[in-house]
């Protein structure tokens, strides 16, 4: 038994050390790609078939997996480990845990191959950034791939490898709490930005000691849950799942993601973790993409609480078979795999192929070069939240904002006004900036709005502060248990409110932080109201009554409903949860030393009654026009957001001008280039973020109204214009036709400029 552990031990040392290489994304035909491709047939082909169904399972584990096992499970997990019968382990974080349980297979195993250590890097590990729906806004690639690359780093030098970002769900309803976790609304801006994202988690070596792979999650369909209700089922037709659905996740296998991770959800009536067609017909073998699927947190299991299979054995036959490689959590694999084989109800190809995938990440990470190359603890003592991280946070934090309302040029503040009371449970709140997926960040490690304020003025500004109300009621101890499940709003005590309204009348401006806790938004977290809960309207009309030179400075993770504020108040700044930078980022703003550059990418809606809402909607055949209301929408709303996708002020303005093309027909093949000025009309200089939208005339399958298509965020001077140009070609006009293709269809397209997804400013051209 000895000798065979020997003889396998230099078997495996002589693979590894022979194919010694940094491979990259760049690599999928070269001959180190070919390399990869022999180490890793060479190791299947000393795997006993207990092993490679290891592989394919995913533990979760916390400190007990690592100190002496406290409970019966993490024993069991353990000895699991010990046996080299686990592929990976997500929720171990730090070098020294890492190492501990890597030690576990690396010392005790057969074959000694390392595991891969997973986490929900989502918006950074300790330094935070904006949620990724706020940072969304900011529209900046090159800002979104350096805050992933910081994650990222932080990530590694804590011992992980793998994340589970970026979530590129598109998603339309303001109910939904993940609709916090991705780019918003639109396929094509979630497709630009999760890729940013990939690119910052990977870079252009998985090896590299900094990067992590990355995970495109959820695939698919998951953000478009009936009425946003948590893991509900979604019905969408072929056409909007291939249109408006699929394409970031085409972007991110294109973009070379290392793994995918699929969803709760059911897609009229197939559970996404057993949607052949979804995991091997288009991803694996449509887009030829090669790395692994990993279920979501038990989702092979919950097949059977869907109705859909028997029991976890007959789960684990319908998720292999339909292409889900890697089981986290629900046991099913490692349970019943080898027997579903012996059965002949699962094949060996299917077994062998799923591992090799497994193990082809693992050889590009460069784990079997060095399983503990990710466990260096002066990485660890020096990467993470460091001052440049956190001067990134602060940059990340100020680009997210996007300002709402500038009535009178409320904003920006000058930094010698007399007097200003910041209000509002979210004032002096340093850990709602946080987020809900916080990782290893902090309690109250946050700057606060106060903060920020206290900051930016000098000695002869009087500061004053009133939390007003507590937004929830303490039922666990503050930092004890984040996760609160349901939030209590708190509806009782209005002795705050009073104080408030005495400094509010003394101030010459109020900064008023009402909204959403962090904790209202994210999984599990959907909500019927997406209104100021708790007292907090209160609040707003107590303040109002004594001063009406308000500011909102709105928390949240979601749109939220703030249509009597935007009534009412003369400036409405929306800065999401905005990470560990947060109130100094909010202050650069408030004062001028930043000017807003946000744009919103999901629509504010008037009321939670018209989610879902988006701009890029089909026309009925009674369409909306402003005469007839009621035939286009509600009798008792109007159908457009109160805000669209795409909007965003800034303290200067910007106009645009002879709107062009350089021909106005083309062939599918062909090229137009459509240009436009923008000139900044101001007095100070602005960042404006140049939006094209398309409209299909008439197509083979109904297209939306406008649909984005590309962007550009350009700094232009006071008084200065730049001209924008943009190609139209293939990509731009192709779509997912009643062929079943991405076809260019000829007829007639509108092609629209503008600086939100509002703009009328319009050309005309055609496909012949
Ligand atoms: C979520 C995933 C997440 C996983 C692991 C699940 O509940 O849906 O997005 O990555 O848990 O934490």
């Amino acid at each position: 038994m000895y000798k065979l552990y020997k003889i396998h031990l230099i078997t495996l040392t002589i693979i590894f050390g022979f194919f010694s290489c940094k491979p990259n994304k760049e690599m999928k035909n070269s001959s180190l790609h070919k390399e990869i491709e022999q180490k890793v047939d060479s190791v299947l082909g000393l795997m006993h078939i207990d092993e490679k169904i290891g592989q394919m399972v995913q533990y979760s584990a916390g400190w007990d997996l690592t100190g002496p096992p406290s409970s019966k499970n993490a024993q069991d997990k353990v000895a699991q480990i010990k046996k080299g019968l686990v592929g990976s382990i997500l929720n171990v974080v730090s070098v020294k845990e890492v190492r501990e349980a890597q030690k576990l297979v690396m010392e005790n195993s057969r074959l000694k191959i390392p595991m891969i250590f997973a986490y929900d890097v989502i918006h950074g590990l300790k330094t935070m950034f904006p949620t990724p729906l706020g940072e969304s806004a900011s529209w900046d690639l090159e800002l979104i791939e350096k805050t992933a690359s910081i994650a990222a780093k932080e990530a590694a030098a804590s011992g992980l490898n793998w994340t589970f970002a970026p979530m590129i769900d598109v998603s339309r309803d303001a109910r939904w709490g993940r609709i916090m976790e991705g780019a918003g609304e639109d396929p094509y801006l979630n497709a630009l930005i999760g890729v940013a994202r990939i690119q910052g988690f990977q870079g252009d070596d998985l090896s590299d000691e900094s990067t992590i792979a990355a995970c495109a999650k959820h695939f698919a369909g998951y953000g478009f849950a009936e009425a946003g209700r948590e893991y509900s089922t979604v019905n969408v037709g072929e056409f909007e799942l291939h249109n408006t659905i699929l394409p970031p996740f085409k972007a991110a296998a294109n973009a070379g993601v290392a793994t995918f991770m699929n969803s709760f959800n059911d897609i009229d009536g197939i559970p996404a973790t057993g949607h052949k067609e979804l995991q091997r017909a288009i991803l694996k073998e449509d887009w030829n993409w090669n790395g692994f699927i990993v279920s979501d947190w038990g989702s092979i299991g919950e097949m059977a609480a869907h109705g859909f299979a028997k029991d976890k054995k007959h789960a684990a036959e319908i998720a292999l078979n339909a292409g889900s490689d890697m089981d986290m959590e629900s046991f099913s694999y490692e349970r019943n795999l080898k027997t579903l084989l012996e059965e002949n109800k699962v094949s060996l190809a299917h077994i062998d192929a799923a591992v090799k995938r497994i193990l082809r990440v693992k050889f590009q990470l460069g784990l079997f070069d060095n399983p503990y190359k990710y466990c260096d603890e002066e990485r660890e003592k020096n990467n993470i939240y460091t001052k440049e991280h956190l001067a990134i946070a602060r940059d990340a934090a100020r680009k997210s904002i996007v300002l709402l309302k500038n009535e009178n040029a409320i904003l920006p503040v000058s930094k010698s006004v007399k007097s200003i009371a910041v209000i509002g449970p979210f004032a002096d709140n340093k850990d709602s900036p946080l987020g809900n997926w916080r990782a290893k960040a902090t309690y109250n490690s946050a700057v606060s709005l106060l903060e920020g304020v206290k900051a930016k003025v000098g000695k002869n500004t009087k500061v004053y502060y009133e939390k007003g109300i507590e937004l929830t009621v303490p039922t666990v101890k503050a930092g004890e248990n984040q996760f609160m499940f349901p939030l209590q709003m708190n509806t009782e005590d209005r002795s705050g409110i009073s104080k408030a309204v005495a400094i509010a009348k003394k101030a010459e401006i109020v900064f008023l932080a009402i909204g959403e806790d962090a904790y209202q938004s994210g999984e599990g977290r959907s909500q019927t109201k997406i209104g100021f809960a708790g007292l907090q309207s209160e609040l707003l009309e107590a303040v109002y009554k004594v001063n009406k030179n308000i500011v909102l400075v709105l928390s949240n993770g979601r749109p939220m409903d703030i249509s009597r504020a935007n009534d009412i108040l003369p400036g409405i700044l929306v800065t999401w949860q905005l990470g560990s930078a947060s109130g100094n980022g909010i202050a650069d703003v408030l004062f001028g030393d930043y000017n807003p550059s946000g744009k919103l990418p999901v629509s504010f809606p008037r009321n939670v009654g018209q989610e879902p809402l988006y701009y890029n909607q089909k026309n009925t055949g009674r369409p909306f026009n402003n005469k007839h209301v009621t035939y286009a929408g509600y009798t008792d709303s109007k159908k457009s957001a109160l805000y669209p996708f795409g909007f965003g002020l800034s303290y200067t303005h910007f106009s645009y001008d002879h709107l062009k093309v350089d021909k106005e027909t083309m062939s599918s093949e062909d090229k137009i280039t459509v240009s436009v000025d923008v000139k900044n009309t101001g007095n100070v200089a602005g960042e404006e973020v140049v939006q094209l939208y398309i409209r299909d005339l008439v197509a083979s399958v109904i297209r939306p109204v406008k649909e984005l298509k590309g962007f550009q965020k350009l700094l232009i001077k006071a008084g200065h214009k730049k001209t924008v140009s943009f190609v139209i070609d293939k990509e731009v006009l192709q779509f997912y036709t009643i062929n079943k293709k991405w076809e260019v269809e000829t007829g007639e397209f509108h092609l629209f400029v503008g600086g939100s997804s509002a703009t009328e400013i319009k050309q005309k051209i055609s496909v012949e």
